[in-house]
């Protein structure tokens, strides 16, 4: 029997955001563009579609997302006030996208008034995904298009074996599990949108691989910072699931990694695209 989830004035309570939003957290929302991280989608989308993109961050994607809809719009929402007004001042000069507080679990949106409805590493953070990705059904035109894509943190792996990055990446799953979320996102995603009462899904796998000599300094250093200056150091912390010693500890061996010239990262993500 599921139980049903308190809800405050039918918005569904939002936990905890795992990473904030810290200058090392958008180091790496930053980077990601429309070929990174929707390529999935892009043959799909028509020049004049009307596109949701659910949890936009900084929007960066959006306003990449933009071009490719040159006679249609984009809009970007999240629930962080600060992360909105940055994107709308990064992006003033693209003039098709716009950006506006929002919550997925109560879309400020009629009945079916987007073609396209997008949303990169969101659903993991969530509580109900399905419950956000039925809201994402409500606002989706009949024929319109589902595009969600989730990483999934079990299945990444690096070399060289490091223990300290095996003692973050259990970190990481009790953090997030804390938090009610999903780490592991990508395996459970078109499980999630099943549920929601999407069909025909086309389920994809695509992953950034971090190699190089420059690649390893920007993800190594990003990772190395963000353990122990984010949300999530903060929150690993606070829930007694770690010390700074040790957060410090995984730190040098993000650096440490970074410096192995033999060293590989690869960060895989599950992409749907599926029907209303
Ligand atoms: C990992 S970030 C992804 C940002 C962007 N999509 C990207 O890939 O760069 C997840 C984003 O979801 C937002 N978020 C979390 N819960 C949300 C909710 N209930 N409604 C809307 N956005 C939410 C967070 O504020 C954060 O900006």
């Amino acid at each position: 029997m599921s139980v049903a989830r308190p809800t405050y004035c039918g918005v569904m309570p939002t936990p905890r955001y795992t990473h904030g939003h810290h200058e090392s957290v958008l180091r790496s929302h930053q980077w990601r563009t429309a070929a990174n991280s929707a390529g999935f989608l892009l043959a799909d989308l028509g020049t004049g579609d009307r596109v949701l993109d659910v949890g936009c961050g900084p929007g960066n994607i959006t306003a990449d997302l933009a071009q490719y809809v040159p006679d249609g719009s984009v809009v970007g929402i999240d629930l962080s006030e600060e992360i909105i007004a940055r994107a709308t001042s990064d992006h003033a000069a693209t003039p098709n996208v716009s950006f506006r507080v929002g919550d997925v679990y109560g879309l400020d949106a009629p009945d079916g008034s987007y073609d396209v409805v997008y949303a990169h590493q969101v659903l993991q953070h969530l509580h109900d995904p399905v419950a956000a990705l039925r809201e994402m059904r409500r606002v989706l035109a009949p024929g319109g298009l589902l595009a969600v894509r989730e990483a999934d943190f079990g299945g990444f792996f690096w070399h060289p074996a490091t223990p300290a990055l095996d003692e973050w990446m259990e970190l990481y799953h009790r953090v997030t599990a804390h938090n009610g979320a999903q780490a592991d996102g990508g395996r459970h995603l078109p499980q999630w949108v099943r549920g929601a009462g999407f069909t025909d899904l086309a389920v994809t796998a695509t992953s950034w691989t971090f190699e190089t000599a420059e690649d390893r300094s920007w993800w190594g250093g990003l990772w190395a910072d963000r353990v122990v200056l984010s949300e999530f150091a903060r929150q690993a912390v606070e829930y007694s699931l770690s010390t700074p010693e040790e957060l410090e500890t995984i730190a040098a061996a993000f650096r440490s990694w970074a410096t192995s010239e033999d060293g590989l990262f690869v960060v895989p993500s599950i992409e749907v695209l599926a029907r209303p």
